[in-house]
C-alpha cells in the first residue's frame, strides 16, 4: 500500500488506513533511533528542504534529523536569512528550491493554506509543517502514535484538548486523525479561545475542564497562541492557569495512569505545572523522541510514492 498522494498537506486528506500506515511505518523507523549508527539508506540521493517562515525547534530539527538519518542531502531555509527579506515572493522562492532539483519541500508558513498553494505548483513533494491556523498534520502523527505507543491502540479512548483551540494548528490535526480512527476528543478552555463552532467538527465541548478531563485515557494541553491571539481574548495568565492549567488537581479526575501530552513549545506556569510536566505520566519527552520517527516514515512514505508518480509521468 502507497500513499495517495505526492504530498502531506493534512490529516483531512489522510484516510484510516493511510494513517496506520504511517504509525506502522513510525514503529519500524523508531527501532532505527535507538541504535548506536542512526543510519538507513532509505533517502540515498533524495533531498529534504526545511523552508520555515515562523520560529520552530521540535519540528524543522526533526525533519532535518529524519532526512540525515535516512541519508538524505537536508538543508534549512528561513524567512529571515532568505531572499525573502529582499521582497521574492513565497512562490517564487518555491520554485526556486524547486528548481534544484528538491524532492521534499518541508514548509511552515504563518498562511492557511499556504501548503496547498504550492504543493500544485511544484514538482517536489510538499509538506506542511503547520499553516496558520489550519493544520500541522505531522504533530498529529507523532502525537497519537505516542498514544497507540503508550496504550496499544486508538479505538474509543477519551482524549481531553485544553486550551487555544481557536488558533491551534495541532488541535485540528488531532481532532481529524483520533475521530477518524474510532476515538472521542473533548474541548475545553476559554469560551474566547474555542471556534464559534466547535461541535460541529466533532469535538464535545464543555465549558467545565473538569468534565472534560474526568476519566480520559490522555490529557492534552495547548499552547497559547500568544502571536495570533487578538487583544482582549486572554485572560490574565494567572486566571489562566487557575482555570485550564494542568497540575495534580485535576489531572486525578482523569483516568489512573492517564497520559499528559503537550505539543511544546509549553508555558510552564500557564498551560501545566512543571511538577506534572516532569512527572511519570508525561509524555511530552517521548512525543519529541517519536516526531523523529514519524517524519522518518512520511519522508521514506512519500518516497515511494513518488517512485511510483515519476514512473506514471514518464
Ligand atoms: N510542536 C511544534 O510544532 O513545535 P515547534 O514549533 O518547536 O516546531
Amino acid at each position: 500500500m502507497h500513499l495517495k498522494s505526492k504530498d502531506l498537506l493534512g490529516i483531512e486528506q489522510l484516510s484510516s488506513e493511510e494513517i496506520t500506515l504511517i504509525l506502522n511505518t513510525a514503529t519500524t523507523m523508531k527501532k532505527v533511533l535507538v541504535q548506536p549508527t542512526k543510519k538507513t539508506s532509505h533517502l540515498q540521493g533524495k533531498s529534504v528542504v526545511n523552508l520555515f517562515f515562523e520560529n520552530s525547534t521540535r519540528t524543522r530539527m526533526s525533519f532535518e534529523m529524519a532526512a540525515k538519518y535516512m541519508g538524505a542531502a537536508s538543508v534549512n531555509i528561513s524567512s529571515s536569512g532568505s531572499s525573502v527579506n529582499k521582497g521574492e515572493t513565497l512562490l517564487d522562492t518555491a520554485v526556486t528550491i524547486d528548481m534544484m532539483a528538491t524532492d521534499f519541500l518541508v514548509i511552515r508558513h504563518q498562511q492557511s493554506g499556504a501548503a496547498e498553494f504550492l504543493a500544485k505548483r511544484v514538482k517536489a513533494s510538499v509538506i506542511n509543517a503547520g499553516d496558520g491556523m489550519h493544520e500541522h498534520p505531522t504533530q498529529a502523527l507523532l502525537d497519537i502514535f505516542t498514544m497507540r505507543d503508550k496504550l496499544g491502540h486508538l479505538d474509543k479512548l477519551k482524549v481531553a484538548i485544553i486550551g487555544d483551540c481557536l488558533h491551534s494548528r495541532v488541535f485540528r490535526s488531532n481532532l481529524l486523525a483520533l475521530t477518524k480512527l474510532g476515538s472521542e476528543v473533548w474541548v475545553s478552555g476559554p469560551a474566547s479561545l474555542m471556534p464559534l463552532d466547535v461541535e460541529s467538527t466533532g469535538a464535545k465541548y464543555t465549558k467545565h475542564v473538569e468534565e472534560a478531563i474526568k476519566d480520559a485515557d490522555v490529557v492534552m494541553s495547548l499552547r497559547i497562541q500568544l502571536e495570533r491571539i487578538e487583544k482582549g481574548l486572554f485572560p490574565s495568565v494567572n486566571e489562566y492557569f487557575r482555570y485550564y492549567g494542568l497540575d495534580d488537581k485535576k489531572i486525578k479526575l482523569a483516568k489512573k495512569n492517564a497520559l499528559v501530552m503537550h505539543p511544546g513549545p509549553a508555558n510552564r506556569g500557564v498551560e501545566i505545572n512543571s511538577a506534572l510536566y516532569e512527572s511519570d505520566q508525561s509524555v511530552i519527552s517521548e512525543q519529541v523522541t517519536n516526531g523523529v520517527a514519524v517524519r522518518m516514515a512520511v519522508l521514506y512514505l512519500l518516497s515511494l510514492r513518488r517512485n511510483v508518480y515519476e514512473r506514471e509521468n514518464l
